[in-house]
């Protein structure tokens, strides 16, 4: 049987290979909780191309928490014009608000998910990018980074519990941060949905989809 996957050959691919994002601290940076709460639930439904110019505009307009919660809805809701899905620009302004009167963003996946807007991947995403919490972000591309790396035959959505739990066994407790980040850049990056660049790839080792040929057939998805 091929061995685990290790957090630690991601995070030295990630260390060569990281992606610059606006939103994104740098190496030794301090990440902002706003900065990264924004970007998550701009990133919700929309691709980081389309998400940065918004995201710029949004830093603008309202630069700091405080700033979002005191803004008219109405600004809100036209800043966000374009990026579509405007119930997250009503729960970004009710969490904006939810925020500035307690003082802070809540520094735990248990305290992010009650807030407006703030489901599981989204409170995983900012525990551990902006707190440095062992905590599991899992969107699409982990899923499929997850299901190849254990070629999980279970499919899609039943199959959610286990990729959770597996991926949240990968976490390191060193820079889970950083790992997050990782994971969704090999996603976006390699373990791409056609295709995939495996030669490129830090876990082409301990892959079992790989190790069988069968990377391009996970995830399972359950046929229409
Ligand atoms: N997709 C969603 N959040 C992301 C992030 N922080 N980095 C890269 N891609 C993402």
């Amino acid at each position: 049987a091929p061995a685990r996957p290790k957090a630690h050959d991601l995070l030295v691919w990630y260390d060569r290979h990281r992606r610059v994002l606006p939103w994104r601290a740098l190496p030794g940076e301090a990440p902002d909780p706003y900065r990264i709460w924004l970007s998550e639930v701009m990133l919700q439904q929309t691709t980081i191309a389309a998400v940065k110019p918004y995201f710029a505009k949004f830093l603008g307009l309202f630069p700091d928490v405080w700033a979002l919660a005191a803004a008219p809805e109405e600004s809100v809701m036209a800043a966000w014009a374009g990026l579509g899905y405007y119930s997250r620009a009503r729960n970004l302004h009710a969490c904006a608000k939810a925020v500035a009167a307690a003082g802070a963003f809540p520094d735990t996946e248990e305290g992010l998910r009650k807030l407006p807007g703030i489901g599981a991947y989204t409170a995983g995403a900012i525990a551990a990018i902006a707190f440095d919490r062992q905590a599991a972000a899992v969107d699409g591309n982990v899923e499929r980074v997850v299901t190849r790396l254990f070629a999980i035959e279970t499919v899609i959505p039943a199959a959610r519990p286990e990729i959770r739990s597996l991926t949240q066994a990968l976490v390191p407790a060193d820079r889970p941060g950083d790992f997050a980040q990782a994971v969704m850049d090999l996603g976006s990056t390699i373990c791409t949905p056609k295709r995939p660049a495996c030669a490129l790839c830090p876990w082409m080792a301990p892959c079992r989809a790989r190790g069988l040929g069968l990377q391009e057939t996970f995830p399972r998805k359950l046929k229409a």
